[in-house]
C-alpha cells in the first residue's frame, strides 16, 4: 500500500518540494498527506499550497516550552497518522518524549557528512576546518541531535574560493536527489536496518 508521509519544515521548502514532486510524478510510492511549518507564511508553505497539498501551521512561538509544543505537533500528526514523519529545513529540536512516540519514523536531512558537524552553521565548520568534501546525510532521528542511524548520504567537493552560500548552494542542489533516494530505501522496506 502507498506510505503517506508528513513533512515538516521551517522555512524555503525546497526539500518539501522535491520530495512532493516526486510523490507526484510518481519517482517516489508515496502520499504527502501534511505538510506542517512551525512558522506562519513561508516560501515553504505556499509551495505546498501551489501543490494543494494540505497545509497546517504548528507556531512555536506560542508555546510555553518545548514540550507544549511538541505535544500540539503529536496531536496534529496524530489526525492523519502519517508513516513517516519527514524533517525537511525543520529548524525545532525534537523533545525525546516526541520522538519515542514516533520512534524510528521520523527522518532528518542534514547538510553535513555525519557523524562530522552535527547542529548549526555546518558549512562555515567545515570551510573553517579546511575539509576538501562536505555533503549532507539522511538519517533516522534519535532524542540525539544528528546523531540517529545514517540511512544515505552524498559527497560535494568543496573548491578554493568557496563561500558559505557557494558550499550551501552546491550541497543543496544534491539535496533533494539524496532525500527521495533515502526515501526510496525506507518506503521499499526494511532492507536497511535502520529503517
Ligand atoms: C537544507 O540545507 C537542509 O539540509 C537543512 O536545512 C535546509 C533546508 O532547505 N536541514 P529547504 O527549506 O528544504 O530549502
Amino acid at each position: 500500500m502507498t506510505q503517506t508521509l508528513a513533512i515538516l519544515m521551517s522555512g524555503r521548502g525546497s526539500n518539501m518540494a522535491a520530495i512532493a514532486d516526486a510523490c507526484a510524478n510518481a519517482v517516489l510510492d508515496a502520499r504527502v498527506t501534511l505538510v506542517i511549518s512551525n512558522r506562519p507564511n513561508t516560501a515553504g508553505l505556499s509551495a505546498a499550497r501551489q501543490r494543494a497539498l494540505q497545509t497546517a501551521v504548528v507556531d512555536h512561538t506560542l508555546f510555553d516550552d518545548r514540550q507544549s509544543f511538541d505535544r500540539a505537533l503529536h496531536k496534529t500528526l496524530s489526525a492523519v497518522q502519517p508513516d513517516w514523519i519527514v524533517l525537511a529545513g525543520f529548524m525545532r529540536i525534537l523533545t525525546a518524549e516526541f520522538v519515542d512516540l514516533w520512534h524510528g519514523r521520523i527522518i532528518n536531512i542534514h547538510p553535513s557528512l555525519l557523524p562530522k558537524y552535527p547542529g548549526l552553521n555546518t558549512h562555515a565548520r567545515a570551510l573553517a576546518a579546511g575539509d576538501s568534501k562536505a555533503g549532507a546525510s539522511v538519517h533516522i532521528v534519535t532524542s540525539e541531535l544528528d546523531a540517529g542511524p545514517v540511512i544515505a548520504q552524498v559527497h560535494v567537493p568543496i573548491h578554493p574560493g568557496d563561500t558559505t552560500e557557494s558550499l550551501a548552494q552546491r550541497v543543496l542542489d544534491q539535496e533533494h536527489a539524496l532525500y527521495i533516494k533515502a526515501l526510496q530505501l525506507c518506503i521499499k522496506g526494511l532492507d536497511k536496518p535502520a529503517c
